[in-house]
């Protein structure tokens, strides 16, 4: 899916982060393409939360570029659509609610349209129709990431971010849960970006997995290319973690 001729949708150059004293990024750098599925895997507190949210401008970076390179050479709020770490539902809004609050902050929505609009995300992350009824708390597991993709795609955005979306779903929900990133994909044309730690989850649905480690993307390549890089941390990742699984079965 990836052509690394084209120019990438988004770029980061030169990202440094810091709190206080404390530095997160230095002079990061990573290149996203428009219709791939990127990875982001690295050790827990290494930025990959706080690179999203750089991204999407909630979070300013000591400094660096970030630089969008559609024909606006921006993109607005609607154009991504973000499945945040922690990104509980409203526990007191059904699902048809949450997938409208995007919808309502931006205002000017007829209440019939939002239904029908709410209806339409409900069906393509494979929820039936019923559970636009349903709050949170009377979902499963994986039903509520289900219902979270939905309203990330209550905009109708052009890239998602999802934030170790498959954590917490037991092996047969997460791999369902690939498939369908891949087929939004594959149908929408989504171009997306998710950070998880799941192995399986690597190998079936992203063309290419950025590396964070000291500091930086150290590696942004496919699984089958990043099996034969021989960074320690990298090197311990795929086969440290491959093999366990495989003298597991
Ligand atoms: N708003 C913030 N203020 C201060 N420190 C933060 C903030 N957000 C994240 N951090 C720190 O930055 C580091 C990276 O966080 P994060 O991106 O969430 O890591 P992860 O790679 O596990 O997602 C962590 O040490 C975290 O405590
Ligand atoms: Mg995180």
């Amino acid at each position: 899916m990836t052509d690394n001729n084209q120019t990438p949708l988004i770029s980061v150059r030169g990202l440094h982060t810091r709190f206080g004293s404390h530095v997160i990024h230095e002079n990061l750098s990573l290149d996203i393409y428009q219709g791939e599925i990127l990875g982001i895997v690295g050790g827990s507190g290494t930025g990959k939360s706080v690179l999203l949210k750089e991204t999407l401008g909630l979070i300013t970076p000591y400094k660096g570029e970030i630089t969008f390179h559609n024909d606006q050479g921006q993109l607005d709020k609607t154009s991504i659509g973000v499945l945040f770490q922690d990104g509980a539902l409203f526990s007191a809004l059904t699902v048809r609610q949450n997938i409208q609050v995007p919808m309502r902050e931006m205002g000017g929505v007829a209440m019939d349209l939002m239904d029908d609009l709410a209806a339409l995300k409900i069906e393509i992350v494979g929820l039936p129709p019923e559970a636009a009824h349903k709050t949170p708390s009377q979902l499963s597991g994986g039903m509520r990431k289900r219902a979270g993709l939905a309203r990330a795609l209550s905009m109708d955005p052009k890239i998602v971010f999802l934030d170790e979306p498959t954590a917490g779903l037991d092996p047969m929900g997460a791999a369902e849960f690939d498939d369908l990133i891949l087929q939004l994909r594959n149908d929408l044309g989504l171009t997306v970006v998710m950070v998880t730690h799941d192995l399986d989850s690597l190998y079936r649905v992203t063309d290419r997995v950025a590396v964070l480690a000291e500091n930086q993307v150290i590696a942004a390549d496919s699984v089958e290319e990043l099996e034969k890089n021989n960074h320690p941390w990298i090197r311990a990742y795929f086969h440290g973690v491959r093999s366990r699984q495989s003298e597991e079965r």
